[in-house]
């Protein structure tokens, strides 16, 4: 007989170049759970368009994201890799939960609060309102924004997901799931499974090359403080060399040296060196030394990666079956999910 390998499901959206954060912190392990795993990876591009977009970048991020994702090791062999747009399901599902969700549960998502706070609302205290002052700075709150955790838990609830890679930015949303998925299943019996975070094992974690405190992130306004995977070579170099570090001229990884413990951890994630090894042979060398060779490793390790992606990414072909594979499995699943779910609920068969 054979035994069920644990579903895992990861979801991204197709905003922008990936960091080599992400990179070094995530993609490039998720090769090592492919054996154990069955592995849906979904590029959630509804999910886009919550906030303000344009449609021709949409559709092109969107294809550059599946192929950056292929660059960074995600074998389509290997794993089911698909749009959420080509399957039917992911929006019946959120529909349906959205009909037993508190709109107060929605409203109390740390995320909908600070994206409705970004456009000028404030959502009050007491849950019950919004205040609707962006209105009349001509923009406006879209439902779609809160009903974002609702589409989410349905990503997750429609393959019945063992567990979720989730960062901590979206631990609330998928307790939220947890939550849907548990209240379905006592009103209606047990149909969904109840997905467990996943955190995994190995990741570094990558910090701003300008505020080494904080993370290094897709978004910042700051140019220099985030390597992007697909940056040209000159860029890369120039963005390392003029990394912060600190006042001192030690090279050794400590709390109150951030700046160079970070770009050792860079270091290391890389070439697998060390930290002792790392600080042991810069001993007598400078910071500029060392982000040379830092630079030296980034350039080194993104190019075979810029490689992949720039043969990708002209090949549309290889792209759409790629898409076609991965769409036909995580139907499949879907579908089984979604008819489950119309019986229990009450709804009349379709007509064969
Ligand atoms: N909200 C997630 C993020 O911004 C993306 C996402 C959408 C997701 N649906 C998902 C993540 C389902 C995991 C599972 O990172």
């Amino acid at each position: 007989m054979s035994v069920q390998k644990p579903v895992i499901l990861t979801c991204a959206q197709p905003t922008g170049v990936l960091t080599l954060g992400n990179y070094l912190g995530a993609v490039k392990n998720w090769a090592t759970l492919l054996d154990d795993n069955t592995c849906y990876f979904g590029v959630v591009d509804m999910h886009a368009i919550t906030v303000k977009y344009t449609p021709a970048d949409l559709r092109k991020n969107t294809l550059s994201c599946v192929a950056q994702y292929i660059a960074c090791g995600l074998d389509p062999e290997r794993s089911n890799i698909f749009i959420q747009s080509h399957i039917i399901g992911h929006t019946e599902l959120a529909w349906l939960l959205s009909c037993i969700t508190p709109i107060g549960d929605l409203q109390r998502m740390t995320q909908f609060k600070e994206k409705a706070a970004k456009l000028g609302f404030k959502v009050s205290e007491e849950q019950t309102s919004i205040a609707n002052q962006g209105a009349r700075q001509g923009s406006s709150l879209n439902a779609g924004l809160l009903m974002y955790p609702v589409l989410m838990a349905a990503d997750i609830l429609l393959y019945n997901a063992d567990s979720v890679p989730v960062g901590n930015d979206q631990k609330q949303h998928l307790e939220l799931c947890r939550d849907l998925a548990q209240r379905f299943n006592h009103s209606y019996s047990d149909t969904f499974t109840i997905p467990e975070p996943f955190i995994p094992k190995t990741g570094a974690r990558i910090m701003s090359l300008q505020d080494p405190q904080r993370k290094m992130s897709k978004s910042d306004a700051n140019q220099n403080a985030t390597l992007h995977i697909l940056d040209k070579p000159d860029l890369l170099r120039k963005k390392i060399m003029s990394s912060v570090t600190d006042s001192g001229n030690e090279i050794v990884a400590r709390e109150d040296k951030a700046g160079v413990s970070n770009l050792l951890q860079i270091h290391t994630a890389i070439s697998g060196t060390s930290t002792a090894d790392l600080e042991a042979s810069f001993i007598g060398k400078g910071y500029g030394d060392l982000k040379k060779e830092v630079a030296d490793v980034v350039i080194a390790a993104l190019e075979p990666v810029q490689a992949r992606y720039n043969e990708l990414i002209q090949d549309k072909s290889y792209l759409e079956s790629v898409l076609k594979a991965g769409a036909t499995e995580a139907q499949k699943r879907a579908y089984k999910t979604l008819g489950k779910v119309y019986r229990k609920t009450g709804f009349v068969e379709r007509p064969r």
